[in-house]
């Protein structure tokens, strides 16, 4: 089979002949339709994620179409699903156990026409999404759902401010709020994706690169955010505490841009914030997070479809954050 490859850090992955895997015992068979990229994959491309093993197939996101079982329901053969990216997440609810992993490492990823998976992973796909739609929502969709249901206990009507929406959690995570009755905000290094976000029903937002930062975010909700969901960090974290309310909450998946220099425990103790840390999602939180879309028919944001032999190509532009929405590749066209 054909796949994109991961040879060597610091390299794009190559596309190639692959061998075909074997689904084993309560493994599925899957012909990937299409599958997403997430910043996961360029952090592992460029070395710099722990474990790395090489050469990998990379991939966390998927679609397609099931093309056996090996002990297990046959009723799922030739039914369309999505793969969920937490591997083993385990029985507890509040996190995931100690040998829980992410498909597409060390597991073989889903840049492969084939990939076999857990058939405890499949889920059907959602009937009113195209492939490269559902392909986008595994694991940036569990995650942002996990950050502003689970952690944050977002409701109608909270005030909601989205750092950096340009990102695939971060989109996700203002759909989301959106869908649910929410007061939306975003920040954004570029005033065009404030734009396309204020288009899909944000209130409107404010640029992190502006000097005057604050005091514009703290205009657009006087009395404070309910909830802030960020994956930067860095310099601009002290900020996104500060313009919490009282009792807000703050939930973070990521630290893009490192430690937290700027954080006071003066602005957090007497407003009596939280600060939720948070990462993927439990199954319950993936199955919720399915129905919500095709209860309200959420369509996902694709930013561009790449087909998989032009995949070193869907890296590039990932890298080099100009997206907006998700970069999937299609696999529909390699046979
Ligand atoms: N813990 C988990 O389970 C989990 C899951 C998924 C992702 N993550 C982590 O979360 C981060 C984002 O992942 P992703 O896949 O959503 O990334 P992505 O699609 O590549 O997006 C990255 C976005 O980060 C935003 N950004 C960059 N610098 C920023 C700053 N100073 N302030 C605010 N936003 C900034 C940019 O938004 P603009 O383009 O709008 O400027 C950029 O588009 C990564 O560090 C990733 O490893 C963690």
């Amino acid at each position: 089979m054909k796949a994109l490859v991961l040879q060597e850090k610091g390299q794009l992955p190559v596309f190639g002949e692959q061998p075909h895997p074997v689904a084993t015992s309560g493994e599925a068979l899957v012909r990937v339709a299409a599958a997403a990229l997430n910043h996961r994959d360029i952090w592992i491309m460029h070395g710099q994620y722990p474990g790395i093993t090489l050469p990998i197939i990379l991939g966390s996101d998927g679609t397609g179409r099931v093309e056996s079982v090996c002990d297990g329901e046959e009723s799922w053969v030739g039914q369309d699903v999505i793969i969920n990216p937490s591997i083993g997440w385990g029985d507890n609810p509040e996190y995931q156990a100690n040998d829980f992993t992410i498909l597409g490492l060390p597991r073989s990823g889903t840049f492969a026409e084939y990939i076999s998976v857990p058939i405890e992973n499949l889920v059907p796909k959602p009937d009113h999404l195209t492939a490269p739609q559902a392909a986008a929502l595994p694991l940036a969709g569990l995650t942002a759902w996990r950050a502003l249901v689970t952690r944050a206990q977002a409701q109608a009507g909270d005030k909601v401010l989205i750092s950096g929406v340009g990102g695939g959690v971060a989109l996700f995570a203002a759909q989301f709020a959106i869908a649910l009755g929410c007061e939306v905000y975003v920040t954004s290094g570029s005033d065009s994706k404030i734009e396309q976000a204020t288009d899909l029903g944000a209130a409107g937002g404010v640029n992190y690169r502006s000097e005057d930062f604050l005091k514009e975010a703290s205009a657009l909700s006087p009395k404070g955010f309910d909830i802030v969901i960020d994956s930067a960090g860095g310099e601009g974290f002290g900020d996104l505490v500060r313009l919490l309310g009282p009792g807000g909450r703050l939930a973070f998946y990521g630290g893009t841009c490192g430690r937290w220099p700027t954080l006071l425990p003066q602005h957090m103790f007497y407003k009596q914030v939280s600060i939720l840390a948070t990462t993927m999602g439990s199954p319950k939180d993936f199955s919720d997070m399915v129905a919500f879309i095709n209860t309200t028919k959420l369509v996902p944001v694709v930013d561009r479809v790449f087909t998989a032999k032009d995949g070193d190509q869907a890296f590039s532009h990932l890298d080099s954050g100009k997206q907006f929405g998700k970069v999937v590749l299609s696999f529909e066209e390699t046979t």
